[in-house]
């Protein structure tokens, strides 16, 4: 893939390191460049990187419609040698092809994603915030383009990534154990519908429940599966929790649930964190009833922008809440956020080719 340099002249760009000034937020900032690439009779073409701005669209294009959108969230870090790295984004190429399946979007060849990132971090590598635990968080996305309003996939797409210097995704950071809303009311997802891909429309269907969330003093929804039986996954991360004996449980994936990177990366970990990680269909009521036994003592969630966020306590639509252990930070929480950050910050050497230099 030859890629084309539109670059904004240089008096217009950061010449120097980004240095936030208060805290670097989640999402908020953006870089001076951003990678795009053109889908139309068929093929992927007019890779560019081109200075960040808006996309010219007709009304009609198809995604602002039918919703045929799906993205991506990864991260870079810097290291202590001062370069950047790129952390798993191999498996968010692959997952993003996964995604395009299941909303019949075109495969676009993985390597071909992963050198557009690597090329516009190193573009716009200055940007990387000078703060203690920021990182770049970065954003494939591709839509539907056509002008048409029949509803069947489009024949023109565009691929795009942007980046955004970022730090923690909850405003409590680590330090704070979040709350759930369990919500028996709202889903995000049916078997044989779209909640295991990143497709947009899953995102614009959590937000009433995320809203009921917020007004209940909640950081975000645990869903549950149609029939309120099981616990599947957190609006924007998989949830885990810890049993007595350390062993750490994430839901098993099913096609109505967000095959997590950070899950997947935790549970190759096992070794590393000396406990066992394993997959299991996780009944809500056993669940409730296993923390109120004490046999549950910790709990959270895994995502790329989440990392590993405590969760201290749940609270149901009526109004009852349940907290986990001393509803605090717990110790195999801390121990896995520490290990998975040491790894992606280049502190500990983790698994072959999880970090990739820029
Ligand atoms: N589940 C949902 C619905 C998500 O949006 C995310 C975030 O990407 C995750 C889980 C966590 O996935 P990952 O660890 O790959 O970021
Ligand atoms: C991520 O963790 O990268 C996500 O995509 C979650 C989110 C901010 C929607």
């Amino acid at each position: 893939m030859e890629i084309k340099y539109n670059l904004k002249p240089s008096s217009q760009r950061r010449s120097e390191p980004f240095v936030p000034e208060g805290d670097v937020g989640f999402g908020v900032h953006r870089t001076d460049h951003m990678f795009v690439m053109d889908f139309y009779d068929g093929e992927w073409r007019d890779p560019r990187i081109e200075p960040y701005g808006p996309f010219e669209l007709m009304p009609g294009t198809m995604s602002l419609h039918y919703g045929q959108a799906i993205f991506e969230g990864a991260k870079a870090f810097m290291h202590d040698d001062g370069e950047i790295y790129t952390f798993r984004i191999n498996k968010n190429a692959e997952r993003m092809n996964r995604s395009g399946e299941i909303v019949c979007i075109p495969h676009l060849p993985e390597d071909m994603q992963v050198k557009a990132i690597q090329a516009l971090i190193d573009v716009d590598r200055l940007w990387f915030p000078r703060q203690p635990g920021a990182c770049l968080y970065i954003r494939p996305f591709i839509f539907a383009t056509e002008d048409r309003l029949s509803v069947s996939p489009s024949n023109r797409y565009t691929f795009c990534v942007m980046l955004s210097p970022s730090g923690a995704y909850y405003k409590s950071g680590f330090s704070n154990a979040i709350r759930l809303l369990i919500s028996t009311k709202y889903h995000r997802a049916v078997s044989g519908g779209t909640g295991a891909s990143k497709a947009a429309g899953n995102y614009a269907a959590s937000l009433r429940a995320a809203k009921a969330a917020a007004d209940m003093g909640a950081a975000q929804v645990l869903y549950l599966d149609a029939n309120n039986q099981q616990i599947e996954e957190v609006g924007a991360m998989n949830h885990f929790h810890v049993l007595k004996d350390g062993t750490v449980i994430i839901p098993k994936f099913t096609d109505t649930i967000l095959k997590s990177i950070t899950s997947l990366s935790i549970m190759e970990l096992s070794e590393m964190l000396g406990c066992e990680v394993r997959q299991e269909t996780v009944m809500l009521d056993k669940f409730i009833a296993d923390i109120e036994a004490g046999e549950i003592v910790e709990a959270g969630g895994f995502g790329t922008a989440a990392v590993v966020s405590p969760v201290g306590s749940y609270i149901f639509e009526d109004g009852r809440t349940v907290t986990v252990g001393d509803g605090e930070v717990g110790p195999k929480v801390k121990r896995i956020y520490q290990l998975f950050t040491d790894i992606q910050n280049g502190k500990v050497q983790g698994p072959e080719d999880w970090v990739v230099q820029v």
